[in-house]
């Protein structure tokens, strides 16, 4: 059988997914596309999914659809996401699930009284090759993990990028995958600002450093630097009680020209984990075909949200360690 897909907001990433369905992945269509943006879904349509109708609402998308992707802008993933679970549809939501985390909590919510899980979250780091070594390597040859010492770089943002978006746009990726490989809970959260670049702007503190405890114990620093010009780069380095372990680096080939040896440095964050998108999808559909979901949970999102929310109030107090507080996990996300 080929699940109908449908896509709400055929954006960057929305087209992007719509391409990796049709042309790279197996067992399911793009059959439905809707986008505030009508030329956007067009758009859609005649590049990568010429099968496709455009329809007038992301209730007509569910409705016309197997399971769904909510692709759109993050403030409307909410209601998104809740219309799929209230008509029984498997529905990946890209990152962030809510803006808030009581949006996130309602989604939880939602699911819980459904009572299986239907959303996953498109936190895909957890399905990059790399993440996937370190995290083995972590739980069968260091010992108990100690302290992570991570790093988040961008050459650059666009101007309209603020302090905040340093947590939900930029560091929410490592709030998420660090918790996934220690597989532990955040307890406290600090940030300080170390001097700032002249590359940054009034509006943006860059570079910032956050700290965060988890439940045993381990201490994480991040850096994150989103003006750092030289490239993108993601570094995570995890200390344990034997030994150290780092995330790889992409592969890249190492030169020995003109008296340098060198090796490339990625400079657009979409290359960077671009095979685990397509692993992150297929999860989805195979889950999909059953009626439910796998992967990054909504509890996941809703944690992250959590995490991310103490983690900008953090940011307004310098130097100030911020109790993160999580609910007891329920059942459905044992
Ligand atoms: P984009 O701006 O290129 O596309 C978003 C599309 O959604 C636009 O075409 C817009 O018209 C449409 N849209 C907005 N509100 C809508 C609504 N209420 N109903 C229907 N369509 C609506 O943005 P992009 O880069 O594709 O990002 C979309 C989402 O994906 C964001 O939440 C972003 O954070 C996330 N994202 C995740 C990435 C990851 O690494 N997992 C990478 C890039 C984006």
């Amino acid at each position: 059988m080929t699940l109908r897909i449908g896509i709400i907001g055929t954006g960057a990433i929305g087209t992007d997914h719509a391409r990796r369905i049709n042309r790279v992945l197996s067992g399911a269509e793009v059959t439905a596309v809707t986008d505030v943006n009508r030329d956007s879904a067009e758009a859609c349509v005649a590049g990568v999914a010429p099968g496709a109708q455009i329809l007038g609402s992301a209730e007509e998308v569910i409705a016309a659809s197997d399971a769904v992707l909510v692709c759109s802008w993050g403030t409307a993933h909410e209601t998104q996401v809740l219309a799929a679970i209230a008509a029984g549809k498997p529905c990946f939501c890209e990152k962030p699930l809510a803006t808030e985390a009581y949006g996130a909590r309602r989604i939880v919510e939602a699911e819980e009284a459904m009572g299986r899980r239907l959303v996953q979250v498109g936190f895909m780091r957890r399905y990059d090759r790399g993440y996937v070594a370190l995290k083995e390597t972590v739980r069968t040859r260091l010992g108990p993990p100690l302290m992570i010492h991570a790093a988040h770089r961008n050459p650059s943002v666009p101007g309209r990028y603020r302090t905040p978006m340093a947590i939900h746009d930029t560091l929410i990726h490592e709030i998420d995958v660090l918790r996934w490989l220690l597989d532990d809970e955040y307890v406290s959260a600090q940030v300080i600002f170390p001097r700032a670049t002249r590359h940054t702007h009034a509006g943006l503190r860059d570079p910032q450093i956050v700290l965060l405890e988890t439940a045993k114990g381990v201490r994480i620093d991040v850096e994150i630097f989103v003006n750092c010009r030289y490239g993108y780069d993601i570094q995570c380095e995890v200390v344990g009680e034997e030994g150290t372990a780092r995330l790889p680096e992409p592969t890249a080939i190492p030169t020995r020209l003109g008296a340098v040896f060198g090796q490339p440095i990625l400079m657009d964050w979409k290359d960077r984990f671009i095979d685990s998108y397509d692993v992150e999808l297929q999860d989805f559909l195979k889950a999909a075909a059953q009626g439910t979901a796998a992967g990054p949970s909504a509890w996941d999102g809703y944690a992250a949200a959590i995490t991310a929310d103490v983690c900008v109030q953090a940011q307004e107090r310098p130097g100030a360690i911020l109790p993160v507080t999580l609910p007891a996990r329920p059942a459905l996300y044992a």
